[in-house]
């Protein structure tokens, strides 16, 4: 296998007064990848982007990208990168294509080639007709567009992108899936968090799942779902005493809600699973409103993992 381009060793980061944002991290990212980094509100993710960037450094532990040390190396790691954090870093007053011309010239383009990749940039990202505004008359989904655009002019060699799509319209989220793959066909190693499972299951080749700032698993979409199990059951019932009625099944994950509450649960045995959870039930005079028998989504793998429903983590109705 060729040289990993990143490499997290036992990497800890706290901040003042709280909990351990990284607890000793782990992670080897190879080449020319595009990798999915998912985790509840909170788990690390931003942090970890962050340090890899070399935005701020870790407590402890040790990172490399693109063979440079994130806290030894910082220029060279800045010059191998490219940044899109979770919130827009835009000058309002610019236009686009005078935002991505900007950081050109501070990665040292000289104006001539910098506004000569801006241009080719707007057209790659379909950003011609808004491109000369200024960016204070864009909605939010364009200023991130212009964001992923800037962090482009480099021609980084590993690219950090952190929730790219959120609040961006599903025609434009595919056009970003299309920029994400086609940079990776080119050899751009690409790193992103998202909330959204399907769009790591769609794009990314490997997805780590952290939470608490450590890693709860790693592999490709498809090893992640063989992991949870062959088959889930998912049961939705009007109460929350359908938990205590199915442990004799072993660990569950179960999200509540006020008048919800849903179940997942592995189902080694498929249909005999699923008939023994529906006599648990039964026994327990619980009848559920909704019962589902299928192969594992990523959702349950989140799910099974930490416990919590992605459906609400992205804003999405449950
Ligand atoms: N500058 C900071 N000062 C104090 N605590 C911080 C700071 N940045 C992050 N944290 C804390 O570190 C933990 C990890 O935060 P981080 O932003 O990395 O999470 P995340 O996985 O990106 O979450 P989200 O999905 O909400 O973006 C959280 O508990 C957060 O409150
Ligand atoms: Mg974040």
């Amino acid at each position: 296998m060729d040289d990993p381009i990143i490499i997290v060793d036992e990497v800890t980061k706290r901040f003042r007064g709280g909990a351990r944002a990284l607890d000793a991290l782990t992670l080897v990212i190879p080449r020319g990848a595009v990798y999915g980094l998912l985790g509840p509100n909170g788990a690390g993710k931003t942090t970890l982007i962050r340090i890899l960037a070399t935005l701020i450094c870790p407590d402890s532990g040790r990172a490399r990208v693109a063979g440079q040390d994130v806290v030894r190396n910082r220029a060279a790691v800045r010059e191998r990168i490219g940044l899109a954090g979770q919130f827009a870093a835009v000058d309002d007053h610019l236009t686009g294509r005078e935002n991505i011309a900007m950081i050109g010239r501070l990665y040292g383009l000289s104006r001539r080639e910098a506004a000569a990749r801006a241009a080719e940039i707007v057209d790659r990202i379909h950003l011609t007709d808004v491109a000369d505004r200024q960016v204070k008359t864009y909605s939010g989904g364009m200023r991130r567009r212009i964001d992923l655009a800037a962090s482009l002019i480099g021609r980084p060699q590993v690219l950090f992108l952190d929730e790219p799509t959120t609040g961006v319209d599903p025609a434009s989220r595919q056009d970003l899936w299309r920029l994400v793959r086609d940079l990776a066909a080119e050899g751009t190693t690409v790193l992103l968090t998202t909330q959204y499972l399907d769009e790591a299951d769609q794009l990314a080749d490997r997805i780590a799942v952290i939470d608490h700032g450590r890693l709860l698993t790693e592999g490709t979409a498809t090893e992640l779902k063989d992991r949870t199990g062959g088959a889930i059951v998912e049961i939705t019932v009007g109460t929350h005493l359908a938990d205590a009625a199915l442990t004799a099944l072993g660990p569950l994950a179960a999200r509540h809600d006020a008048d919800c509450n849903r179940i997942v649960l592995p189902a080694p045995d498929g249909p005999l699973t699923l008939r023994q959870a529906l006599r648990l039930l039964d026994g327990a005079e619980i009848t559920p409103t909704d019962v589902a028998l299928h192969r594992p989504t990523l959702d349950d793998v989140f799910l099974a993992l930490t416990c919590r429903d992605t459906r609400t983590l992205a804003g999405r109705p449950a």
